[in-house]
């Protein structure tokens, strides 16, 4: 499913390719994990996942937003799941692990965030369950249309300079009656962009929008709207007990970079302790008309 880039989108695909990266990521994160103690059997037990849950997570609020979008997605059992720009592919190994039966499919322009979540998936045993691809999340065309029953993504598409083709495509690869549920960091008028912003790419390559703007590329796409807020940190589920088990020296604070990462992690923490954080986080959940 590998998909070049545009050559007008090419620069800026290259430069998240180099944000995105941390050399030997897959084996620093096992090596962590094993120091700390957790063992093979810990790794392919029921739980095996939530051990990489404060890396493999890699937004904000980690778990507890992903079961906050999880929860107004209702997956079904069987289900059919597309992950968005799924980074290390924490988010599909949390489906895989909360719904019975599913079968997510994860995309990212990371050669390297693929590769961890390959080697990830693995090391917990759920390779017949979630699957990674390389690719670009506005060109799905080597997806056939209907594919999936439902699509997320976190924490992504503020990496994508043309939303519309995004939510088209997306539109696109899922059933009728097929929903599709983002988390993503927005621009809200009036408010500050906190620094930190930066921790998930530079300016020129992070195309960060108004939400406003995800609600009409949604529509002109197609979908319906089902929910979409402005969420804080009350609206923020509390993560499975299970996730406690996750190792903190493996954390995205700590193992990930990009440009710039770690002294803007520093501006993140300031910010989050100044409670400001969760005015720039959308959540949206749409559905494409018709049943299945
Ligand atoms: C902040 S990370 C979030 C990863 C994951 N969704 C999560 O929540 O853990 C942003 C991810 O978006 C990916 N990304 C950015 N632009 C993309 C594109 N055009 N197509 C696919 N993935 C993209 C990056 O490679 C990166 O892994």
């Amino acid at each position: 499913m590998t998909t070049a880039p545009s050559p007008e989108y090419a620069a800026v695909w290259n430069k998240l390719q180099l944000h995105y990266n941390e050399p030997n990521l897959l084996e620093t994160i096992l090596r962590k994990v094993e120091e700390a103690g957790v063992t093979k059997k810990d790794l392919e037990g029921p739980n095996g996942w939530a051990y990489f849950s404060n890396v493999d997570q890699y937004h904000n609020a980690k778990q507890g937003a992903t079961e906050t979008l999880l929860e107004k997605l209702n997956i079904t059992r069987g289900a059919a799941v597309v992950d968005l720009g799924c980074g290390m592919g924490g988010v599909a190994r949390a489906i895989v692990a909360k719904y019975q039966d599913v079968k997510v499919t994860g995309l990212d322009l990371s050669t390297e965030y693929v590769r961890v979540a390959k080697g990830l998936t693995e090391t917990v045993k759920m390779t017949g369950s979630a699957q990674f691809f390389n690719g670009d999340m506005q060109d799905l065309s080597r997806i056939p249309e209907g594919a999936f029953d439902f699509a997320v993504s976190m924490s992504a598409a503020m990496n994508v300079p043309n939303k519309l083709t995004f939510f088209k495509e997306a539109f696109r690869v899922l059933k009728a009656g097929g929903k599709l549920g983002i988390w993503d960091l927005v621009r809200v008028p009036g408010e500050e962009m906190p620094d930190f912003y930066t921790y998930y790419s530079s300016p020129s390559e992070n195309f960060i929008e108004v939400f406003d703007k995800y609600l009409n590329y949604a529509t002109e796409a197609g979908f319906i709207i089902n929910f979409h807020k402005i969420v804080d940190g009350s609206d923020v589920l509390t993560a499975p007990e299970v996730c406690k088990l996750a190792v903190q020296e493996v954390s995205f604070n700590t193992l990930m970079t990009g440009a710039n990462g770690r002294p803007k992690m520093a501006d993140m923490s300031a910010t989050n302790a100044a409670g400001k954080p969760w005015k720039q986080t959308g959540m949206l959940v749409c559905e494409k008309p018709g049943s299945s």
